[in-house]
């Protein structure tokens, strides 16, 4: 065994990591998302009593994941690709996509849950 052999395959396993990074780069565009009332409706409807939302009020909870960057999520709950009208529909009624989730339908107007959305991508 050579003293190079290890960084060798190290080096070697670089592409992969780039690969498989779920990381994007650009923010989708909510149509007639208002980001701004978004985040007055997280507070309203308080998904933070759930879920950790950086920049929204006492939004610390810990029962679903983390909502922050959410514009670099690959997936919306692990399973649909994230784009804004899954998320939407997601907000809305989250057991209608997945029926075993833990996360309640919401009573909501779609356009909150498009504000919502709007506030989720745009933040960090
Ligand atoms: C009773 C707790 C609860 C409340 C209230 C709640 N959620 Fe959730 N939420 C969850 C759980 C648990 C998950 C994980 C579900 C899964 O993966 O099946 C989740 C998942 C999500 C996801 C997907 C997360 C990911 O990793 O992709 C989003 C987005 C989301 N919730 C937004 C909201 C919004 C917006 C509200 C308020 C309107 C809200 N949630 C209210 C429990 C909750």
């Amino acid at each position: 065994m050579t003293r190079t052999g290890r960084p060798l395959s190290l080096l070697l396993l670089l592409p992969l990591l780039f690969a498989c990074a779920p990381e994007r780069d650009y923010v989708p565009k909510v149509v007639d998302g208002d980001a701004d009332r978004g985040r007055e409706a997280l507070a309203r409807y308080e998904c933070g009593v759930c879920h950790m939302i950086p920049g929204v009020a006492d939004a610390l909870g810990k029962v679903g994941p983390a909502l922050g960057d959410y514009s670099r999520r690959s997936y919306v709950a692990g399973k649909f690709p994230n784009e804004p009208n899954t998320l939407v529909r997601w907000i809305v009624d989250a057991p209608a996509m997945a029926p075993q989730t833990a996360m309640p339908a919401i009573s909501m107007s779609e356009q909150e849950a498009r504000d919502m959305a709007a506030y989720l991508y745009e933040s960090d």
